[in-house]
């Protein structure tokens, strides 16, 4: 490693976008709410918990005995009744809460009211199997709301709920069952998916055998037959429709666990992240609120994400349903039955506010513009994106083929561990850059360090950390205090460490440039993917890069490109092989001017697909393992294990433009 730079600081952006007038002039938070912050941390977040309602005040907002924190001690709540009896209470019962799109087509209509009476029912029956306070309880539907309805119930019961991704396998399943050591575990006979009927139950049954599960509850999603234990399986309609409409909540401690959820490392044992009652609803309300601009009365949200992930968790359960606001859930993909499915429902229900993630967007690029171009968008006045670095020329092409160029685009940096969204643009308060997640949050405190741990200037490249503790922080990885201790907290004394690279611009705002496991180290300089893959999507014809950083005799390692095209270049690249070296030599030119002869690809590859884990990150690891010519690792991960064949087998057939 050489002694430069933790991270080289290779693109510039100039571009920036204000926020609407309108928008500015009417936003939920304004620039003050830095001051607030700034003056009182503390304080500030207590003004935002009492957006919650709360049984007993707390005595004091924070302990914190590095690195376990405590927020809003003593106070106690119930964070179904927030999310659910206090907007119906409040004469809101009316208001839609979901506006639920199944994937065949099928709709359901679930207003606050409705809401309350099924989270009723199903705290009393889970009552019923003998959940209380304390039990984990295994989720593990389809994008149905029996799911939001579920995970209400458990928390209601101050049962912490553990939700699994319907497309995890039966395996990943077991490990999460083991590690909580739930007894119950609710699930469907399946879900839909790209158009067919897609069975869970049978990967459950597989699941639980040996595990201490002995209640399984069934919803009827598909109608498909199940296999079936008695005494153990339950029906959902069997047990749940017959409850009493009502049930009488009890407060819970603020620190009272509320869930576990599983962050797959892309190796190692899934961390159980633990995450608590009072100082995680708030800030997920707080920056659901802040960040979304969200009106409950106008706007329509939509979150795109699967419920299984943590984003679904805080951005479809808990932030906007303790806001009372109105949102879309859709069960499938976006190309079931056909590639213009989001926009259609965007266009149906009069979508005000999305969020989404890049893979998505890029997805879409590579699709075609003409596709959202055929859809009224209209409605459309914020966008939002998650998950990884976006970068600037997709940011564009979000905000003029879906924004319409009015609509500000938030990019909102976060994670598991931290429960809720930590950096972001406002969208009333902010000038936007592609490409940018720009500022922490008022309350937050996030900087750049170099190896030692001091703060790198602006225009310098590092390491992400936090350093003060923050309402919706993990409170540790579940069963494993000593893991929690050396994950996050031992890299540097006193900051979490998040594990991602960033750089601060000329004018202090955070862009965030990947892992640093990914960074590549090019003859002794520290080059982030992210760069380099941006500059590649720069280019017209590219809809996705993915780079690696590949062993090389002379530099170390030397960069390898792998670059999905947009629809008719990829087209016209297929048709003629000349066509497509000459433009493998275009795209290796374009990254060395767009940003230093230093980033040039040795090599680029065109691919029709890219490794993704489930939740759409780009597994680059396995595509070193291409470039290095090695066995494939383990690719159990992957969201389609197919896509390695094709790419392998194009990168055996074809040139990649070596020197
Ligand atoms: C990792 C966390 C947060 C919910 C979904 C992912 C990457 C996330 C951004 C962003 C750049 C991002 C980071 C982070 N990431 N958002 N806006 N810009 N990178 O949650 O699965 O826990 O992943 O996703 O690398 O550490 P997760």
């Amino acid at each position: 490693m050489s002694d430069g730079p933790a991270l080289s600081n290779l693109s510039t952006e100039t571009r920036h976008f204000d926020p609407p007038a309108e928008l500015a002039e009417n936003a939920n938070v304004t620039a003050a709410a830095y001051d607030e912050a700034k003056a009182d941390r503390l304080v500030f977040w207590e003004t935002q918990a009492r957006r919650l309602e709360w049984t007993t005040e707390w005595d004091e907002p924070l302990q914190w005995e590095p690195p376990f924190a405590k927020w809003f001690v003593g106070g106690e709540l119930n964070a179904s009744v927030n999310c659910v009896d206090r907007h119906v209470e409040a004469g809101n019962g009316d208001r839609v809460a979901i506006h639920w799109e199944g994937e065949p087509g099928d709709t359901r209509t679930v207003t606050y009211a409705d809401l309350h009476r099924e989270v009723c029912k199903a705290a009393n029956a889970l009552t019923e199997l003998g959940v209380s306070q304390g039990d984990r309880v295994m989720i593990y539907l389809p994008m149905i709301p029996e799911a939001v309805v579920a995970m209400l119930a458990c928390a209601r019961l101050g049962a912490p709920h553990s939700v699994v991704f319907g497309g995890f396998s039966s395996d990943a399943l077991r490990n999460r069952i083991d590690d909580t050591g739930a007894k119950v575990m609710i699930t469907a006979d399946g879900g839909y998916r790209r158009g067919k009927a897609s069975a869970l139950k049978p990967a459950v049954d597989e699941s639980i055998e040996g595990t201490d599960v002995d209640k399984v509850l069934v919803v009827r999603r598909t109608g498909e037959e199940v296999p079936w234990t008695e005494g153990r399986d339950l029906w959902w309609h069997d047990l749940v429709d017959g409850q009493p409409e009502t049930h009488e909540a009890q407060a819970f401690d603020s620190e009272n666990p509320l869930f576990i959820l599983y962050t797959s490392g892309t190796t190692a044992k899934p961390k159980g992240i633990l995450h608590t009652t009072g100082g995680y609803l708030t800030q997920a309300a707080y920056t659901h609120h802040a960040v979304f601009d969200l009106k409950p009365e106008t706007d329509i949200f939509w979150c795109t994400a699967d419920i299984g992930w943590v984003t679904g968790h805080s951005y479809i359960v808990y932030g906007p349903l303790a806001n009372g606001a109105t949102q879309v859930m859709y069960e499938g993909t976006p190309d079931t039955p056909h590639k213009g499915r989001f926009w259609e429902l965007v266009q149906k229900y009069r979508v005000t506010i999305m969020y989404t993630a890049p893979t998505t967007i890029r997805t879409f690029m590579k699709w075609g513009d003409d596709i959202p171009d055929g859809f009224d968008l209209s409605s459309l006045r914020l966008l939002g994106s998650v998950g990884e670095p976006i970068n600037p020329e997709a940011w564009m092409w979000y905000r003029e083929h879906i924004g319409h160029d009015k609509a500000p685009i938030v990019d909102t940096w976060w994670q598991t561990e931290t429960g809720a969204i930590m950096v972001s643009p406002l969208p009333g308060v902010t000038s936007t850059k592609p490409g940018s997640a720009q500022v922490p949050l008022p309350g937050i405190s996030v900087d750049v360090v170099d190896e030692s741990g001091s703060p790198v200037g602006n225009g310098g490249g590092g390491y992400l950390v936090i350093s003060e503790p923050w309402p919706a922080m993990l409170r540790g990885i579940w069963g494993d205090d000593q893991r929690y201790k050396d994950t996050y907290w031992s890299r540097f004394a006193d900051m979490y460490f998040a594990g991602d690279g960033a750089k601060k611009d000329d004018d202090g705002d955070l862009w965030l440039l990947g892992r640093v496991d990914d960074v590549m180290n090019i003859s002794g300089h520290r080059i982030s993917t992210t760069e380099v893959e941006s500059a590649l999507v720069s280019h017209p014809k590219v809809a996705e890069a993915a780079v690696v950083g590949a062993s090389d005799p002379t530099t170390g390692q030397a960069i390898v490109a792998f670059v999905i095209l947009r629809g008719s270049a990829s087209e016209a690249a297929e048709d003629d092989p000349d066509a497509g070296e000459a433009l493998i030599q275009e795209l290796r030119q374009h990254v060395s001017k767009e940003i230093g002869p230093i980033a040039k690809p040795r090599q680029v590859m065109l691919v029709p697909e890219l490794p993704k884990t489930r939740s759409g990150k780009i597994m680059r690891r396995l595509l070193k393992d291409l470039a290095e010519k090695r066995e494939l690792g383990d690719v159990t991960t992957l969201n389609d294990s197919t896509v390695m064949d094709a790419i392998g087998d194009k990168v055996a057939a074809g040139s990649s433009g070596e020197d």
